[in-house]
């Protein structure tokens, strides 16, 4: 008997390619928001601890944190609004697997909206602080050992998802969806390379904020040269991580993977542009350039990088899902074409008018942002 709960009799109102070609853009921008969340809280945090020891430049430390935690309250807004497009698409074309693991670990699942606005308080709390001039670290620890937490549980259902031969034996152990899933050796590589994947996008950040000129001279050369710096320790050490993600997989997927041209060729897009991030990081750690333009040369390689891992990783996701019999392209399809199109247009005109925001955003006058 399949593990999987019977399929929904209502057929799905547009082609399967549609929903994963909205599923793929709408994941790459949620997962730019989460890196630069992630790794810009991990950044800020590090700055106002060695920023309240005495010795070095705890001032340009400080200064150098401020223009990181006033902006993460915002970022903050676009992980959760950029994460519920996929949340709805993910549910459309995997919902029998998505909704079994969720459930399974439902006591945790549903902890990640407590957890949400928690850590949401915390980078309000640390950003007023360091606002002030004072050093809160622990407050952004707080929030960094929040924000870990909810990319963990994200990391366990999106696994858990994929390994349906683990849940009858959960399910028999515990109905209240508060028991773990077995070990898996793919989760903690998985989750290494987001977190690892986030102090890469704060490198970018870091040097694209050193092209912003309300930030004072000294503090942008500081992002910049630290930026690059961190870059690239971050690079290898994603690239290292994504090693063992790739071998921890089943043999059958592992060969999947190699033989469709579409995931091989995004596996090699990921690749070749953290070799750019590299090379980047390398000259942004030595010449700290504080231009807009090499900001924005980081910052596309970043979405590359990106886009290329979210296309890999939903071909590890399908082709494991299908070893075990689920297969995603099968579905009974009634398109309703007027209401497709309603919701592209509905979708483009979203999509550009946050563009609007940012582009207004970039063009407001800058306010000077030296805080001590
Ligand atoms: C601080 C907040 C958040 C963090 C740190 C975070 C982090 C993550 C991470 C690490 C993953 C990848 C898991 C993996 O595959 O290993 C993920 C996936 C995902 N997140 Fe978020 N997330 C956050 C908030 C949200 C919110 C609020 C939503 C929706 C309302 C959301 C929707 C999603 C979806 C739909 C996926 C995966 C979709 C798929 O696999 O198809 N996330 N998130």
């Amino acid at each position: 008997m399949s593990a999987f709960p019977a399929v929904d009799p209502i057929p799905l109102p547009a082609p399967v390619w549609l929903f994963k070609l909205l599923h793929i853009v709408t994941l790459t921008l949620h997962f730019c928001a989460v890196e630069l969340l992630l790794g810009g809280l991990l950044v800020a945090t590090c700055l106002c601890f060695f920023g309240g020891l005495r010795g070095g430049a705890p001032l340009l430390r400080l200064n150098a944190a401020a223009s990181l935690t006033r902006r993460l309250p915002i970022v903050m807004t676009y992980v959760i609004n950029l994460g519920v497009p996929p949340l709805l698409f993910a549910q459309v074309l995997y919902g029998r697997a998505f909704y079994t693991s969720s459930v399974l670990i439902g006591a945790y699942w549903i902890s990640v909206i407590l957890l949400l606005m928690a850590c949401y308080w915390l980078l309000y709390r640390f950003d007023a602080n360091v606002a002030r001039g004072r050093s809160a670290w622990w407050l952004g620890l707080l929030a960094v050992l929040v924000a870990g937490t909810i990319a963990r549980i994200y990391s366990t259902t999106m696994t858990l998802m994929i390994r349906p031969e683990v849940w009858t034996a959960m399910y028999s152990a515990s109905a209240m969806g508060n028991y773990l899933p077995p070990p898996d050796p793919t989760l903690t590589p998985r989750w290494l390379f987001m977190l690892a994947g986030g102090l890469v996008f704060a490198g970018m950040g870091m040097v694209w904020l050193a092209g912003r000129n309300q930030i004072e001279a000294s503090v942008r050369s500081y992002l910049a040269g630290l930026g690059g710096k961190l870059a690239v320790a971050a690079v290898i050490t994603q690239v290292l991580v994504a090693h063992f993600v790739f071998h921890n997989q089943p043999d059958k997927v592992l060969k999947g993977l190699v033989a469709s041209p579409l995931y091989l060729s995004a596996g090699l897009t990921w690749f070749a542009a953290a070799g750019l991030i590299l090379l980047t990081g390398v000259w942004a750690g030595f010449k700290k350039p504080t231009t807009a333009a090499a900001g924005w040369l980081g910052v596309t390689f970043g979405f590359v990088a990106v886009l290329g891992w979210v296309v890999f990783r939903d071909g590890i996701r399908d082709l494991t899902l299908l070893g075990n019999g689920y297969d995603v392209w099968q579905r009974t399809i009634v398109t309703n074409w007027s209401v497709v199109a309603l919701f592209l247009a509905l979708f483009a005109a979203g999509l550009a008018m946050i563009g609007w925001l940012v582009w207004v955003m970039l063009r407001a006058k800058p306010v000077s942002e030296k805080v001590v």
